[in-house]
C-alpha cells in the first residue's frame, strides 16, 4: 500500500473510531491511541525521519493534515457527547418547582414541653411588669433555709429531703437548692424595693416516683414595695391561671397553709374544669405575705416594706395543661416522646399571638 492510501485509510478509521464513540471516556481513548505519545498519528510522524529528503515535506504535511482532521472531528464529537450528557442530566434532575418545601434541621427539632412553659410563664408575667432573676443552683444552707426563716432545728428542714455537700471550713454548709425561694433573698440583698421578680429555675430533693424526680423545675414570685398587699397576690395569680390555661374564667381555692417565709400563707387550687377535668380541685402553687423576718434578714425595714411571694412547680403546670401523666419521661431523653409532647421551634409562645398554638 502506497504511503498516502495507507494514510487515507488510518484516516477513515480514526474518524470511524470518533464517530462510534458513546462517551466521553471512549472519545478520550481514540484520541490517546491517535494523538498520544505512541499513537497511530504519533508513530506516522515518527517515519519522517526514515524518508529521503524530497518525500519528507509533502509526507509531512499529509500526516499534517490527518492529524488536523482528526483532531477537528475530535472536538466536535466532544461537544456533541458534552452537550448531549448535560441535556441528559437536565432532563433526568428536573426540579419540581411545585413540591412543597422539605422541612429543614430547624423543623425537626423540638421544645422541650418544660421549656414551652417556661417560655409561656416568662411571656405572662412579663406583660405584669415582672423581670426574670436568677440564683445558682448550689446554695448556701443559710440562703436555702436560715434567711427565709427556716432555722437549723426546724421541721421544714427534714421535709426538703436536701442533697448536702461537705461543710466548709467556716462551718457552712452548700447544698444543692430545694426551691427557688433564695433567689428571694439575693433579690433583696442586692437591690432596693420596688422589687417586682420572678426567678425560674431547678431544684433537687431526694425522692423518686411516678410524680417526683430527683430534679425538678419551679418558678418563684416576689412582689416588694410599701403598699402592696393579699388582694394584689389574688390578682396577679388569678390572672395568671387565666392566661397560662387559655380560659376567660378559672375557679381557684386559696387554703390557709403554713411556709416558714410566708405569713399569712396560703396554698392555691384551681377548679380542675379548666384542664377539662371537672369536679376535682388540683393545687398548684403556694404563696404569700413575705414574712416580716425575711425582710429583715435582707436588711428591708418590714415596718416600711412588704409585699407577697409565691413558688409553683413548672414540671406540675407542665403535665395539667398538657396532659403528660409520668413526670420521669421528661428527663429521659426518649426522642419518640419528644416528637409526641414536644412544640415546634418556631412556634414562640406570645400573649398576642396565643401561648400554645
Ligand atoms: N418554696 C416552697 C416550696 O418549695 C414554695 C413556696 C411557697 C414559695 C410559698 C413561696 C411561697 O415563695 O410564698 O415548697
Amino acid at each position: 500500500m502506497s504511503a498516502s492510501s495507507s494514510l487515507a485509510a488510518l484516516e477513515q478509521g480514526l474518524l470511524a473510531d470518533i464517530a462510534a464513540a458513546a462517551d466521553l471516556a471512549g472519545l478520550d481513548a481514540v484520541r490517546v491511541a491517535a494523538l498520544g505519545k505512541k499513537g497511530s498519528i504519533s508513530a506516522e510522524m515518527a517515519k519522517l525521519g526514515q524518508l529521503p529528503a524530497e518525500e519528507r515535506k509533502g509526507f509531512g504535511q499529509a500526516v499534517n493534515q490527518v492529524k488536523e482532521k482528526v483532531a477537528a472531528a475530535l472536538e466536535a464529537r466532544k461537544a456533541a457527547l458534552e452537550s448531549a450528557a448535560l441535556a441528559e442530566r437536565l432532563a433526568s434532575e428536573r426540579a419540581d418547582v411545585t413540591l412543597p418545601v422539605r422541612p429543614g434541621p430547624e423543623a425537626e427539632g423540638r421544645i422541650h414541653p418544660v421549656s414551652q412553659v417556661l417560655d409561656e410563664c416568662i411571656e405572662i408575667f412579663a406583660s405584669m411588669g415582672f423581670e426574670v432573676a436568677e440564683g445558682p443552683d448550689i446554695e448556701t444552707d443559710e440562703m436555702n433555709f436560715g434567711k427565709l426563716n427556716i432555722p437549723a432545728e426546724h421541721p421544714a428542714r427534714q421535709e426538703h429531703d436536701t442533697f448536702y455537700f461537705g461543710t466548709r471550713p467556716d462551718g457552712s454548709r452548700l447544698l444543692l437548692r430545694t426551691h427557688t425561694s433564695p433567689v428571694q433573698i439575693r433579690t433583696m440583698q442586692s437591690r432596693k424595693p420596688p422589687i417586682r421578680i420572678i426567678a425560674p429555675g431547678r431544684v433537687y430533693r431526694c425522692d423518686s416516683d411516678q410524680t417526683h424526680t430527683p430534679m425538678f423545675h419551679q418558678i418563684e414570685g416576689l412582689v416588694i414595695d410599701e403598699t402592696t398587699h393579699m388582694g394584689h397576690l389574688k390578682w396577679v395569680l388569678e390572672e395568671f391561671c387565666k392566661a397560662f390555661f387559655e380560659v376567660d374564667e378559672v375557679k381557684m381555692r386559696f387554703r390557709a397553709s403554713h411556709f416558714p417565709f410566708t405569713e399569712p400563707s396560703m396554698e392555691v387550687d384551681i377548679g380542675a374544669e379548666a384542664i377539662g377535668k371537672p369536679g376535682r380541685w388540683l393545687e398548684i402553687l403556694g404563696c404569700g405575705m413575705v414574712h416580716p423576718n425575711v425582710l429583715r434578714n435582707c436588711g428591708l425595714d418590714p415596718d416600711k416594706y412588704q409585699g407577697f411571694a409565691f413558688g409553683m412547680g413548672l414540671d406540675r403546670l407542665t403535665m395539667l395543661k398538657y396532659g403528660i401523666p409520668d413526670l420521669r419521661a421528661f428527663f429521659a431523653a426518649d426522642l419518640r416522646w419528644l416528637r409526641h409532647y414536644g412544640f415546634s421551634v418556631l412556634d414562640v409562645p406570645t400573649l398576642g399571638g396565643g401561648l400554645s398554638s
